[in-house]
């Protein structure tokens, strides 16, 4: 028989995440020593009081389906948290809140309940790439900004202003972003506002890293005046809890949206694991020390990986703002970075992501998850800086030979 896939899931491939780790995976069982830099989660457990809260939960046999849109405990807690934190000058109401499995299946349904065939969405370049994937499997256009390497990762505001139409149905922000680690500054979610209330569009506003800032305390688009009705939140707590593996994550938005992606709930996968939400509630209500205890962990983690970068000769680091991610550039050693990824992973051992995975500005970057142990940190430093010098060695001696022989003809 032959098996026929729809065009759109034929179109799917594997992040470049997987692609990289499945061939380190295989570099271990064949015995090498790998140093993984690329997994965007958090080596942290997750804290004990949150698991103590998941296991009282199972005791209890919370082990029924909950309500489709999330326990109302849940929803009551993350719309108090969400504005509190943001400090936004309206509560969300519980109807404001949808639970799901992650923030990335969020990002898909929330897609799939916006945009038709030809509808546009407007994201930068690099991004995570769920966004184009999504947007193209539903037939949508993806129209891109870039984010200039020289200004910390911003928004090119222009390329933004150009790329909107009368179809389009959303801009997408992350900020802390994913993959370089930039944060938008004030003016440039002012800016962003303005066009969006300009040109009456929504923002979605992707904030799974917001409880992963190192400077100036973060900042949503939605506390922009007249931008919170126009925003939709995605946050989770894969990141701010090192709940990767957990699976729990939440949409904030206007409650015709969060209708919808309920009723894309109860046609698809129904509820989120009832014991898992109720270790989300003790979350959201714990004191927060462990949260802000791994966020300095991280913030050391990125200062030896950003000194170490800019140490060596031929690659340059902007210090990231928040998440945790360096994104490099080392086009002055090699410009094709998934060429470079592949010769650090197989000659050094060191498994970092080539920039491009996540869209054409990110060539000659590469990404590398700095959410390890310092220990693992300095190995991978130890191991590039002679790896990179002897890549730019070979370089040179090649070119050598090629002018030389270009002079002989
Ligand atoms: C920008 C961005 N959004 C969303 C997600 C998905 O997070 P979750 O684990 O909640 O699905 C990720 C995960 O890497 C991410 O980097």
């Amino acid at each position: 028989m032959e098996l026929r896939l729809s065009r759109a899931a034929a179109a799917f491939r594997n992040e470049g995440t997987v692609e990289l780790m499945m061939r380190a995976q295989q570099l271990e069982r064949e015995g090498r020593s790998i140093v993984h830099l690329e997994i965007g989660e958090p080596d942290f457990d997750t804290p004990a009081y949150i698991t103590a809260a998941a296991k009282t939960a199972l005791d209890e046999h919370f082990t029924h389906y909950a309500p489709v849109p999330g326990l109302a405990e849940l929803r009551e807690a993350v719309a108090f948290d969400a504005a509190r934190f943001r400090s936004l000058p309206e509560p969300y109401a519980a109807e404001n809140v949808v639970i799901g499995p992650g923030a990335k299946p969020l990002l898909w349904n929330l897609f799939a309940v916006l945009l038709d065939p030809g509808d546009e969405v407007v994201f930068a370049d690099p991004a995570y790439p769920a966004y184009h994937a999504a947007a193209s499997y539903l037939g949508a256009k993806a129209l891109t900004f870039r984010l200039d390497g020289a200004h910390d990762w911003r928004p090119d505001l222009d390329e933004l202003a150009a790329s909107i139409t009368p179809r389009t149905r959303a801009i997408v922000l992350n900020s802390p972003h994913n993959p370089t680690g930039g944060v938008m500054t004030a003016d440039d979610l002012a800016a962003v506002a303005a066009l969006a209330l300009r040109h009456d569009i929504l923002v979605v506003s992707d904030e799974i890293y917001s409880r992963n800032v190192y400077g100036a305390p973060f900042a949503s688009i939605a506390q922009v005046p007249g931008m919170q009705e126009r925003t939709i939140i995605i946050d989770g707590f894969s990141k701010a809890y090192a709940m990767t593996g957990w699976r729990l994550g939440y949409c904030i938005a206007p409650k015709a949206i969060v209708h919808a992606l309920t009723l894309f709930a109860n046609n698809t996968y129904q509820c989120v694991a009832t014991f898992t939400q109720k270790a989300g509630i003790a979350a959201l209500r714990g004191d927060d020390s462990a949260v802000i205890a791994m966020g300095e962990r991280l913030r050391r983690r990125r200062d030896l990986i950003v000194g170490g970068l800019n140490a060596l000769p031929g690659v340059h680091c902007a210090l990231p703002g928040g998440a945790f991610y360096a994104f490099p550039n080392a086009a002055a050693i090699e410009p094709d970075d998934v060429a470079l990824s592949r010769y650090l992973l197989e000659e050094a051992g060191v498994a970092a992501l080539g920039g491009s995975s996540f869209g054409p500005a990110g060539a000659g970057h590469l990404r590398i998850a700095y959410a390890t142990s310092s220990a693992e940190l300095q190995r991978a430093l130890d191991r590039v800086g002679p790896a990179l010098a002897a890549y730019a060695r070979a370089n040179v001696a090649t070119t050598k030979v090629h002018s030389d022989a270009d002079t002989t003809i």
